[in-house]
């Protein structure tokens, strides 16, 4: 990392640091209605490295991209993946810190496009890095907040806090229970004997972003029809009965998911947090519809699988990775077979997490 940074600018950086990406375990689409989330962090990381630059601009440079950006606050930077961390220095200067002109230095290993919260990690590395090099005092769920705030403001993806707050906090071994009205936190355990396995599915995830602003807006549609602030306001499926039907599918899945994280923090078998995984990709498939048949292909090889507890579509979903939970043991056989059997079926898929069982 110092090399890279080295070699593109010629000196030292000042500042170092890096953030992980994310999976989410169980509570998909209940983070922008204040409900609960239970995501673990992944090995993978995006490393930033900066120093105060002696030019008049900010040099921005994306090592896996190869690509270098030039940009001032007048005038933003063009390209995407820039966009994530301009937010979050103009972010910063509209709050009264003064960021001088950096030469930046980004490294991801983080999958990027399959809702391993690789826009997260990088806001995440970014603001850290900043923290570090500033002196500015900001604690861990700051960190998240402005992260969340850089990505709605100047990303324009109107996202709940959980990545934010998953490559802020979490950590590998445990998962992170939050509650992401109150921001209140535990870590969890995973049950004996089980472990992560992330799949990419190899489907791009084209209707995404319409997809999730549509389900965000009935969401609260449903929410103001119901009278409550926002959907977590709501414990029992009977309440919903005065929705019409495609509003109360909506808000049942969101209903029902909340209950399913509640019950796996307390699941002392994997097979029975595992049985919640599937119920949460079946409510995602029939209620909320951000299934794809590629995705359900996917997961269902998964859960047909010996030595899989249980397996759903992770994220936002229309495509992307699918995670499921499985003996410790037996991750490498799973993958091998299932990927084989996808790719016997058309797909094409690789493993993400671990990331060294190939
Ligand atoms: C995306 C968003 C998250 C969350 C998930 C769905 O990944 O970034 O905030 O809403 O979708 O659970």
């Amino acid at each position: 990392m110092i090399s890279g940074f080295e070699a593109i600018y010629g000196g030292l950086p000042e500042a170092q640091a890096s953030a992980p990406g994310c999976v989410n375990l169980l509570g998909e689409h209940t983070d922008y209605n204040d409900g609960y989330v239970l995501p673990i962090a992944i090995p993978q990381q995006t490393i930033v490295a900066v120093r105060c630059s002696g030019a008049p601009q900010f040099s921005l440079y994306a090592a896996e991209l190869r690509q270098s950006v030039q940009f001032t606050f007048e005038a933003p930077p063009q390209a995407h993946f820039a966009s994530y961390v301009f937010g979050c220095l103009a972010l910063l200067r509209k709050r009264g810190v003064r960021v001088p002109p950096l030469d930046m230095f980004v490294s991801s290993g983080v999958p990027i496009g399959v809702e391993l919260s690789s826009s997260a990690a990088l806001e995440v590395a970014t603001l850290r890095c900043l923290r570090q090099l500033l002196n500015l005092p900001l604690d861990d769920v700051q960190i998240a907040q402005f992260a969340q705030r850089a990505e709605i403001d100047y990303a324009g993806v109107h996202c709940g806090i959980m990545d934010q707050m998953a490559s802020s906090l979490a950590d590998t071994d445990r998962a992170l229970l939050l509650d992401t009205r109150t921001l209140a936190r535990r870590f969890v355990n995973l049950p004996p004997g089980s472990a992560v396995l992330v799949l990419d599915s190899g489907i791009a995830r084209s209707l995404a972003a319409s997809g999730y602003n549509t389900r965000r807006a009935e969401c609260e549609q449903a929410a103001q029809l119901l009278g409550v602030a926002s959907l977590r306001d709501i414990d029992r499926v009977n309440q919903l009965a005065s929705l019409p039907e495609s509003l109360h599918r909506r808000a049942r899945h969101v209903v029902t998911e909340n209950a399913r994280v509640l019950e796996a923090v307390n699941c002392t078998e994997a097979s029975a947090f595992g049985e919640l995984m599937n119920a949460s990709h079946a409510s995602l498939r029939d209620d909320y519809e951000v299934s794809t048949p590629g995705l359900d292909a996917l997961v269902a090889l998964l859960q047909a699988q010996d030595g899989v507890f249980g397996a759903r579509l992770t994220g936002a979903g229309f495509g992307g990775a699918c995670v499921a939970l499985c003996e410790s043991g037996a991750m490498q056989t799973v993958a091998r077979a299932v990927l084989a059997a996808y790719q016997k079926a058309g797909g094409a898929g690789r493993q993400l997490v671990p990331s060294d069982l190939n």
